[in-house]
């Protein structure tokens, strides 16, 4: 007997969970990771599911032939940011096999396969890079850059593969699974609060910012705290926080996102100046040119309050996702087909949030469903989103898939 949706949630719940924090750390290839695959395999087994992990480690469990081709795919990713909620990703895992019983229950014959994927290191909280499963699988990520991948321990993104157990000899391009696909629909907490103040508790995403992270490198000169006289100094750190000003400032006048979330210092020492700051940039926009306008901004800041203490700044594009338009026209048809069944109406909403619906878009028709977020508030623990509204984005996910795949 499969779990229902209370008890998937209340079985996953526990995993990862900082006992401090309250915050989940699902790092890929850790083990909280391998807890998180060890329950997709079984929550596939209990419904007699076929369960495979690809060469890229992403997790899938059909129902049906895989090979039979046209599938219908919907599900999401388990892994977190540090301290992250617990819906960004496994919502929509759980919500996909809540929506096959869903569809058991209708007694809905399905003509075409159906799988459930998770999809590995979405987060790219441990290698840097977002969408890792995904953009391997769809060629966007080389499997040579893929190795030199590193996280802050530096192990390899192949090295954590193998140790967790994976062969990562195979990753790259998977084309051949990728022509199994027909169709990609992804359910996730909505990122935002365009849900919140409405009746609706679902959504359907018309397009995802184009975004990116940027790495910034500030380098000076490591001396004393106490004895180097501030007019001597090549401190990074000054640059550094003055950039970080800069960029707060361009985005909001630009109408866009800037954030600096993660940083690290050299030698880290309270008593020391420091030798490197390294920062990390997320910055995201409604649009390609207003991005790299801001981009552009916050680089020139950087360079010129670098420059005035003699300190060098070097800038690495780590990661980049361009503007995602889902397909209009299976947007406007899933949009369509809840609103005829509900009493309230389906908004079709932007996010600034990235997903692998987002990758995957550039392959497949590809489209996503959002349950409302009473407080917007997303990678963070008090991410939430109401039990009700949740069991509503099930019942929309099983009419998405008795409409596309049982018709
Ligand atoms: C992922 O959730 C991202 O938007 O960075
Ligand atoms: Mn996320
Ligand atoms: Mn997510």
């Amino acid at each position: 007997m499969p779990s229902s949706f209370q008890e998937m949630w209340a079985e996953l719940l526990p995993v990862g969970r900082h006992a401090g924090s309250g915050g989940y750390r699902r790092f890929a290839w850790t083990g909280a990771d391998a807890e998180c695959r060890a329950w997709f395999r079984e929550q596939a087994a209990a419904r007699g599911l076929t369960c495979e992990t690809d060469r890229n480690g992403n997790q899938w469990a059909w129902l049906g032939d895989p090979a039979a081709g046209d599938a219908v795919v919907t599900g999401s990713h388990l892994d977190s940011v540090p301290d992250g909620g617990a819906f960004d990703g496994p919502l929509g895992v759980v919500s996909a096999f809540a929506a096959l019983d869903g569809l058991a229950a209708r007694g809905a014959r399905p003509s075409r396969p159906i799988a459930v994927v998770n999809f590995g290191d979405e987060e790219g909280a441990r290698f840097g890079l977002a969408c890792a499963g995904s953009r391997l699988t769809a060629g966007v990520l080389t499997p040579e850059r893929a190795a030199g991948l590193r996280d802050a321990d530096g192990i390899s993104l192949p090295e954590a593969m193998e140790r967790a157990g994976h062969d990562p000899g195979a990753i790259g391009p998977d084309d051949e699974r990728l022509a199994r696909v027909g169709v990609f629909v992804e359910l996730h907490v909505e990122q935002g609060r365009h849900l919140a103040d409405t009746a609706s508790p679902v959504g359907v995403a018309s397009s995802i910012w184009p975004h990116g992270r940027w790495r910034f490198d500030f380098r000076g000169v490591a001396d004393h705290a106490g004895t180097t006289r501030m007019e001597d100094r090549h401190d990074p750190m000054p640059a550094y926080a003055a950039t970080v000003l800069a960029a707060r400032a361009r985005a909001a006048a630009a109408g866009a996102r800037a954030t600096f979330g993660k940083l690290s210092v050299e030698p880290n020492g309270v008593n020391a100046i420091p030798s490197l700051v390294r920062a990390w940039l997320d910055a995201r926009a409604a649009g390609q040119d207003v991005l790299d306008r801001l981009v552009g901004e916050i680089e020139g800041e950087a360079r010129e309050h670098a420059a005035r203490d003699g300190v060098r700044v070097e800038l690495t594009r780590e990661s980049f996702t361009p503007v995602v338009d889902f397909a209009p026209a299976l947007r406007d048809e899933l949009a369509g087909l809840l609103a005829a069944r509900r009493p309230y109406e389906v908004p079709v909403l932007p996010t600034g949030a990235g997903h692998d619906a987002g990758i995957l878009a550039a392959k497949v028709p590809t489209a996503m469903l959002f349950v409302r977020n009473p407080t917007g508030v997303s990678h963070s623990p008090a991410e939430h989103a109401r039990e009700d509204d949740c069991v509503a984005g099930v019942e929309a996910l099983t009419d998405v898939l008795e409409e596309l795949a049982c018709r």
